[in-house]
């Protein structure tokens, strides 16, 4: 990647995990909060960014309106287990498209939409990056892990027996390794899904 690019905002090749912020329709006023994942992909010399979309979500149908595409790089379990399910309130945000703890914001435009068998992938093209604290430096931490990982079943849940298994798995990791924020992030989780083992 070139300088003053993507990687100067945090993200790497592959599914960068981000809170989507998108204007137009959303249960928290306007302003519509989701996580995503957007794929950062070298071809040849170029990049191509773009997102998978599955379902008719309110991040599908704003970015249908051409509402700009805020993605917030942060490790907040909390935000990241609830705008899985609802949007977030305004005591969340730090201005309309920023997340109180973000590290960066990436704008991107939608410029296509391409409609498949179970997903539609919105190109995206990168506007402009900001950094919002500078002093991004952090371990990895494997429950903050667990918790996106727990998040993106979540989402999909069946209640499957292989489900359950790797929630109780995910469960031990977030105990384990996580801090406060990572247990109730998976006690919201496990709450929204009415999922007790
Ligand atoms: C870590 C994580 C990544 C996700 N990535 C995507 C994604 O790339 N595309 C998608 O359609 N849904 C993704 N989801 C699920 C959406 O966030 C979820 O369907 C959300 O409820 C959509 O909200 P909205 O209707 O406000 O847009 C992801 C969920 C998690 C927890």
């Amino acid at each position: 990647m070139s300088e003053n690019s993507l990687e100067d905002f945090g993200f790497r090749e592959g599914i960068n995990e981000v809170i989507g912020i998108t204007k137009g329709v959303s249960d928290a006023g306007n302003v519509n909060s989701a996580p995503l994942g957007i794929v950062v992909k070298k071809e040849g010399k170029a990049i191509r960014t773009f997102v998978r979309l599955f379902g008719e979500t309110h991040t599908l149908k704003n970015l249908r309106a051409n509402s700009k595409l805020y993605a917030n790089v942060c490790y907040n379990p909390l935000a990241f287990a609830i705008s899985a399910f609802e949007d977030l309130e305004s005591e969340y945000f730090l201005n309309d498209f920023t997340l109180k703890g973000s590290y960066s914001v990436c704008v991107f435009e939608p410029i296509s939409f391409e409609k498949r068998e179970n997903f539609t992938i919105c190109e995206l093209k990168f506007v402009e990056g900001f950094i919002v604290n500078p002093k991004a430096v952090r371990a990895f931490n494997r429950g903050f892990c667990a918790v996106v990982e727990a998040a993106i079943i979540a989402t999909r849940y069946t209640g499957s027996e292989k489900e359950i298994e790797r929630l109780k798995e995910l469960e031990r990791i977030v105990n384990r390794c996580g801090g406060m924020e990572e247990k109730l992030a998976y006690e919201y989780i496990m709450s929204a899904i009415k999922c007790n083992f």
